[in-house]
């Protein structure tokens, strides 16, 4: 029988998503990032393709990049709501620090895409973890901005990538609060002949 890992697991059944309007300063630091992202790159990855990168938004570059998104965003949906807009033009200055996570996935002759961008979706997943792990708090969000063209350019997503997620991490400015998870009945069944 082997042992458990009683803090591994913990960690798993205690991750809770705190909205990334609700993250503030501190954020990881440098050597946090550094672990955060090698926790993140240690997925199966079929073919060891690496097929994810991982973009930084943190900083002053933050802000920067707000303002460059909020035009853009009045622009897409001019009928929005000022409230909508105050909430977007924060996106990225709002939680201490984003990490986007890129699919690079392409066309492989072994290889197929779908499953390179399973690993994109370990990677991000694997990130989220390793901030809980480590005392911040994370959202993993898309949104608009991931979608657009001209955005997502600006987000530094080059052509044929896709954002498997824009992950928001800080410390926690509210207590997590849980949501109702799905019953072991209702996602799983048993194959019988
Ligand atoms: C690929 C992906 C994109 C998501 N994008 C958003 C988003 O843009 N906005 C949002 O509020 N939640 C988004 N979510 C959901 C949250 O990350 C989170 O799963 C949800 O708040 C439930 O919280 P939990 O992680 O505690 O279960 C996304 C989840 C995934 C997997």
């Amino acid at each position: 029988m082997p042992t458990p890992n009683e803090a591994a697991l913990s960690l798993l059944e205690t991750r809770r998503t705190i909205a990334a309007l609700q993250l503030a300063e501190p954020g990881p630091s440098d050597a946090e990032i550094r672990r955060m992202i090698a926790a993140a790159s240690r997925v199966p990855d079929h073919g060891k393709l690496t097929p994810w990168r991982f973009v930084l938004y943190r900083g002053a570059a933050r802000a920067v990049l707000d303002e460059k998104l909020t035009p853009i965003f009045r622009a897409r949906f001019p009928g929005a709501p000022e409230g909508k807009v105050l909430v977007e033009a924060q996106r990225f200055s709002a939680p201490p620090l984003t990490i986007g996570v890129l699919s690079t996935a392409a066309e492989h002759v072994k290889i197929p895409v779908w499953e390179q961008e399973l690993s994109a979706g370990a990677a991000t997943m694997n990130l989220m973890l390793a901030a809980h792990a480590l005392g911040y708090a994370a959202q993993w969000l898309s949104g608009w901005c991931c979608y657009d063209d001209e955005a997502a350019a600006l987000l530094g997503r080059k052509p044929g990538e896709r954002f498997a997620g824009l992950v928001a991490i800080g410390a926690p400015t509210v207590p997590p609060v849980d949501r109702p998870r799905p019953a072991f009945e209702d996602v799983v069944t048993e194959w019988s002949a």
